[in-house]
């Protein structure tokens, strides 16, 4: 059954039919095309798939499709500002070793971003706990820590993002 669903994503609105099975994953890069949110277990345990939805980060792996109908969702594409410049956070995992093979990256970023959204001066373990969720095989995780706390600073300042 083919049910039309609308939502807002990265500040446009966006009108689609969707099958009730579907999940916001599947929605986000088979029908829409936006790659930047990854698929790894595709059963909740990687948060490769991450994104935000009315604020809080979310596996969309486990999301059905047509509960995003009326919801406000971000994926990584929606982060760097219409001039092209980065996100701080995603500036800051470039500028501090975050980033290896990258595949965790959005997640990591969306997890992040949702947390320094609710608590700009989140602590280590704050954000320890925020990232638990998510796996990264590359980097042992404390040049991600450092990614997030050396972002703090201008996500307060800036709050970026294009939909903000
Ligand atoms: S792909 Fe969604 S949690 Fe792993
Ligand atoms: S950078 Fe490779 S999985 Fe995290």
């Amino acid at each position: 059954m083919t049910t039309n669903i609308s939502f807002l994503l990265n500040g446009d609105t966006i009108s689609h039919d969707i099958k009730e099975h579907w999940t916001l994953l599947y929605l986000l890069r088979e029908e829409l095309g936006l790659i930047g949110t990854k698929e790894g277990c595709g059963n909740g345990e990687c948060g490769a798939c991450t994104v935000i939805i009315d604020k809080l980060a979310v596996n969309s792996c486990l999301y059905l499709a047509i509960e995003a109908d009326g919801k406000i969702i971000e994926t990584i594409e929606g982060l760097a500002s219409t001039e092209g410049n980065l996100h701080p956070l995603q500036q800051s995992f470039v500028d501090n070793g975050g980033i290896q093979c990258g595949f965790c990256t959005p997640g990591m970023i969306m997890s992040s971003k949702a947390l320094l959204d609710e608590k700009p001066d989140a602590d280590r373990e704050e954000i320890k706990h925020a990232l638990a969720g998510n796996i990264c095989r590359c980097t042992g995780y404390i040049q991600i820590f450092e990614s997030v706390e050396a972002a703090q600073e201008k996500v307060a300042a800036n709050k970026g993002g294009k939909d903000e």
